[in-house]
């Protein structure tokens, strides 16, 4: 048996991204003006609804459209701080360093190789073109998390004191950013954007969020798909070849549809499966895939 070919948004090549998306991201025209509303506005974009409606895909499909990739990713858990998204530095690592050098006569290693911006810290570099943050289900993160962002993204800059208090001739370092392999110069220690970067933040609704930072946001709820959404969704992912013999199982879909119960792509996944000739009819394939969401014991 040879090893099955990945649908194309189970692919985990680079340009899923940097390069063209897998497929387009289809969007009504009143969720389309809430985001220019919020690109306009330089103005964080909340986006809440029910899983799989699109809210983190998103900020990729904005990424594409205004061809300011790759998407900078904050995904936030209860550890979350806000510190770790700006940057880290490597205290520890460097003075291990430095004693192995110092043992062989080098020069210590300069700090700035020890000075890694994070999502958000990325985001704060200065540049003519903007980048989009995506800060992914910021309702499963500590209580205080909004508040502490509030400040960041009302000053648009932030200070690595580490670099901050260097001396002169050291005021100017290049430090580690959130892009592999990319470098910047930090000039004494402090970080400020040129243009506010396209913030996208996601939120499930586990929790809600205090009036001073929902006030400077711009909020978008996704509604979940009619079925004509949900037909040019998976034309747009499987090419309109799969639309045929499908109606079974978009009446099945919507028929076990209460509402956040279901996700777009278990439909998806549905589709390409029959697709490469899998039988959903047996043995429960069908509710293996179209399993209810939030009813797991
Ligand atoms: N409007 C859409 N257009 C194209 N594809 C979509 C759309 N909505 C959802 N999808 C597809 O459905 C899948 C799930 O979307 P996504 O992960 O963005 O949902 P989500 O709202 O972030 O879900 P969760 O709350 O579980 O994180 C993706 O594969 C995406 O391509
Ligand atoms: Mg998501």
């Amino acid at each position: 048996m040879s090893f099955p070919e990945a649908p194309s948004w189970r692919r985990f090549t680079s340009s899923r991204e940097s390069g063209p998306r897998p497929a387009p991201y289809l969007i009504g025209a009143a969720e389309v003006d809430v985001v220019n509303a919020a690109l306009h506005l330089r103005r964080p974009l909340l986006v809440t609804g029910f899983p799989g409606t699109g809210k983190s895909s998103l900020a990729h499909a904005i990424a594409h459209e205004l061809d300011i990739g790759p998407v900078l990713h904050w995904p936030i858990n209860s550890r979350s701080a806000l510190q770790d998204a700006l940057y880290r530095y490597d205290a520890v690592g460097r003075l291990r360093e430095a004693n192995l050098r110092r043992g062989r006569q080098q020069t210590e290693p300069g700090i700035g190789n020890y000075v890694r911006l994070g999502p958000l810290g990325t985001a704060l570099v200065p540049s003519n073109r903007p980048r989009v943050l995506l800060v992914d289900e910021l309702d499963k993160g500590d209580v205080d998390l909004p508040n502490d962002l509030l400040t960041v993204f009302e000053e648009g800059q932030f200070e690595v004191p580490e670099l901050a208090r260097l001396p002169e001739d050291e005021s100017t370092v290049e430090v580690l950013t959130d892009d592999p392999d990319d470098r910047i110069p930090v000039v004494r220690g402090r970080v400020r954007c040129a243009e506010f970067p396209v913030v996208i933040i996601t939120s499930n609704g586990e929790r809600e969020f205090p009036p001073a930072f929902l006030r400077r946001c711009i909020r978008l709820d996704l509604p979940e798909p009619n079925e004509e959404r949900l037909r040019d969704i998976v034309e747009a992912h499987l090419g309109t070849a799969a639309l045929a013999d499908i109606d079974d199982l978009v009446r099945e879909f919507l028929g076990r549809r209460a509402p956040g119960e279901l996700a777009t792509d278990q439909l998806l996944n549905a589709v390409f499966l029959r697709k490469g000739g899998v039988d959903l009819e047996v043995s429960g394939l069908l509710d293996a895939v179209l399993h209810r969401l939030g009813r797991m014991v």
